[in-house]
């Protein structure tokens, strides 16, 4: 590329397609909390101004997909738009059997019942909340080893969705016959949206290996990961995007994905391996759940725009602007002095809900404070990822293990914000921010069983007690 002229980083894209904001005031996101049993998963996303509950299906699809869209085979058995979406995920992968699923959790249920997770254990740097419900649903037992500074949030560490080696090495070698599996995912959603490093992917890989047992990647933000590896390890800085995701595919045995991410798409999901035997059951039982094995649960559209977006995804200055506007907002409210989960992630911004609100105890869920505050002030949509995440209820409805961490995400949806609405953001947050002492806990009011956050019922603790 030439010398650029500019040091700003502008979005890589002209809008064709706009969608108006919904405004609300004050009052009425107040009553509007209020209804939706302060869980901002039970509002109504005309009721929200900006979205950034998830980065998950909601990106803009570019006029080149909607195009593809229009193309899309219907056949039943034998759709050409699997046949071309299978091209584009074997010349990316490598690997041999490519199975769509209607999104990124159906291909995770898939493959542990397909490698019988049952009794057994699953190995991850972190599991992102599905993932483990699907292993813990299906009786096996999920467990996190990331490295150490991939918890610790004040850590700068390059590459904090590492997994922690020696933890590693020692449940591989003392687990022996107990371990199903090793999952690495990419980039870290549920520690901060960190990347993990070629260098410890490469070594997780041959210490799986070493002991028989098969390694996966939980692939759902797999360019974002291949761009940070780009940016950030030593010896990468010269390769493309693709060459690096193929140097991270050429390691593993199989991969889920979550296509609603890096494939830029609206729904969609993958399950790739390289073992043929494996592949045959997880298509029994895909035929069973999803739908026959050349749509898996989608349409040919579905499959067409996922077949160009895989691509797209891969642009190296549409990564460089993704990551750009990341930085961003991160470094706006660093300088604001918030506590952030350092250095910026591939895919959002994260707050420490638990150092921001000392005053709330993690049993008084101060990620959901932050996500209803932020609401509150502005109609901005976060998600918690803390305690209500990943908390274990007590008996009385109250948490009663906590989370490591009590994070909020902020995710930006793909190509679907600019600079202007992230500069308002900025000054929602600082709002927020300014007034965090007045803030208040939260309780469970009712729970479900699996999954909790996306359902749960919550009272402020001040008005309850
Ligand atoms: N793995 C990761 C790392 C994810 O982030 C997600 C979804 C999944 C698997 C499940 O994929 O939603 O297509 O079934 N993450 C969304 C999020 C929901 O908001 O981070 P899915």
């Amino acid at each position: 590329m030439d010398m650029p002229l500019t040091r700003s980083v502008m979005e890589p894209f002209r809008i064709k397609v706009t969608e108006p904001l919904p405004f609300t005031t004050a009052t009425q996101r107040r009553e509007l909390l209020r209804q939706a049993r302060y869980n901002v998963f039970l509002l109504h996303g005309s009721h929200v101004t900006m979205d950034l509950l998830t980065d998950s299906g909601t990106g803009a699809m570019s006029a080149a997909q909607w195009a593809a869209m229009m193309t899309g085979d219907e056949t039943y058995a034998g759709s050409e738009s699997f046949f071309q979406l299978e091209r584009v995920v074997q010349d990316l992968s490598g690997m041999p059997h490519v199975i769509p699923t209607h999104q990124g959790r159906a291909a995770e249920h898939i493959l542990f019942a397909a490698a019988n997770v049952a009794g057994r254990t699953v190995l991850a740097n972190t599991h992102f909340d599905t993932t483990r419900a699907n292993v813990e649903y299906l009786g096996g037992t999920a467990l996190d080893l990331v490295i150490p500074q991939g918890r610790d949030p004040a850590s700068e560490h390059p590459f904090k969705g590492n997994m922690d080696l020696a933890a590693l090495k020692r449940h591989l070698h003392e687990g022996k016959d107990r371990v199903a599996l090793v999952l690495v995912t990419v980039t870290n959603n549920a520690g901060g949206g960190q990347p993990v490093s070629l260098e410890n992917l490469r070594q997780t890989a041959a210490l799986a290996r070493a002991h028989g047992k098969p390694v996966y990647l939980d692939a759902a933000r797999f360019a974002e990961n291949a761009w940070l590896i780009k940016e950030r390890e030593g010896g990468q800085s010269g390769r493309s995007p693709a060459e690096i995701a193929r140097e991270m595919f050429s390691l593993v045995d199989g991969f889920t994905m979550s296509c609603k991410k890096d494939g830029m798409v609206n729904i969609g999901g993958l399950l790739c391996l390289r073992d043929a035997e494996l592949a045959d059951q997880a298509r029994s039982l895909l035929i069973l759940t999803e739908g026959f094995p050349t749509y898996g649960g989608l349409a040919g559209r579905d499959l067409a725009a996922l077949a160009v977006g895989l691509g797209e995804a891969l642009d190296e200055n549409y990564l460089r602007y993704r990551a750009a506007s990341i930085r961003y907002l991160y470094r706006a409210l660093d300088a604001l002095g918030m506590p952030l989960m350092r250095p910026p992630g591939g895919h959002a911004v994260y707050i420490d809900a638990a150092r921001m609100y000392p005053h709330i105890p993690p049993a008084q869920l101060p990620g959901v404070t932050l996500t209803n505050e932020l609401y509150l002030a502005g109609g901005v949509r976060a998600v918690e990822v803390g305690t209500l995440m990943f908390g274990r209820p007590g008996a009385d409805g109250a948490p009663d293990t906590c989370a490591p961490l009590e994070l909020v995400r902020l995710a930006f949806p793909r190509r679907t914000y600019t600079q202007s609405h992230v500069d308002w953001l900025g000054e929602v947050i600082a709002h927020v921010w300014q007034n965090r002492h007045q803030a208040a806990g939260y309780r469970i009011a009712r729970q479900g069983r699996l999954l909790r956050a996306f359902t749960a019922h919550l009272e402020p603790v001040q008005a309850a007690s």
